[in-house]
């Protein structure tokens, strides 16, 4: 399996992007050449639209699910405080269970578990799934905040939800709310970061194929890389991601 990197400037042009909706960025993970059976297969490509940091923005949720996509992955923070999440369960409803669901830091998880039941939505926190030969692993909330919002786990606890994934075979797809720390994708200023220790050790001795996250609001759509893992916050404007599985969920 590989990532292909199609560029975001690429991406753009790509058909499935084609209703004026070009902020999404794509990434294909496709076998090697040598293992490419067929042409075909690629037309079967698995969409998935991880996205994050809602936080009650009804317009930027219908440009989500406008897209097209055989999963829908919100890696938390729906809603602000709890509050607003009947009208984005109204939107995400038709869409049943290919929304998957973390709670963000807003949001505590029997909050999300109820929200999940109310609207069909399935529960993704603290969950393994998994696709194909892939295995996805959700882990929600968010290292200690200033702002005492309800979803928060000290390190310690972090690392031991974490722990629950240490023998997921490869590959494995790890999204979680908060990132990890002294990254790209946690640096709230200039050298000032907030991720967590706990998460960012976890990953540089497990080395999932991928980390998706959010939660730091200023460093939506960046990318970057731990060892072997490919880090991203998808933000707002979410991630599409094209796995060469088909779909089937
Ligand atoms: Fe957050």
């Amino acid at each position: 399996m590989r990532d292909r990197g199609v560029r975001s400037s690429e991406l753009h042009q790509r058909p499935v992007l084609s209703a004026g909706h070009g902020a999404i960025c794509v990434a294909r993970v496709l076998k090697p050449k040598s293992q490419e059976p067929y042409l075909g297969e690629q037309l079967n490509a698995m969409k998935i639209l991880i996205f994050s940091d809602i936080h009650g923005d009804t317009r930027a949720l219908e440009r989500l699910i406008a897209q097209p996509a055989d999963l829908y992955i919100a890696a938390g923070d729906l809603s602000v405080f709890g509050r607003g999440l009947e009208r984005i369960g109204t939107m995400l409803a038709p869409l049943g269970r290919r929304v998957w669901v973390l709670p963000g830091n807003h949001e505590t998880e029997q909050q999300n578990h109820e929200f999940c039941g109310r609207y069909g939505l399935v529960d993704f926190h603290r969950q393994i799934t998994q696709i194909g030969k892939g295995h996805w692993a959700g882990l929600g909330y968010s290292n200690p905040t200033p702002f005492d919002t309800p979803g928060e786990y000290s390190e310690e606890e972090i690392g031991e939800a974490l722990s629950a994934f240490d023998d997921l075979p490869s590959p494995l797809f790890l999204v979680v709310h908060f990132p990890p720390a002294n990254s790209v994708l946690d640096e709230v200023a200039p050298g000032r970061h907030t991720g967590s220790r706990v998460l960012r050790e976890w990953v540089e001795r497990r080395q999932p194929d991928y980390l998706f996250c959010g939660h730091i609001h200023e460093c939506a759509g960046k990318t970057d890389q731990i060892g072997s893992t490919r880090c991203l916050n998808v933000g707002k404007s979410g991630y599409l991601l094209e796995l060469d599985e088909e779909p089937s969920l």
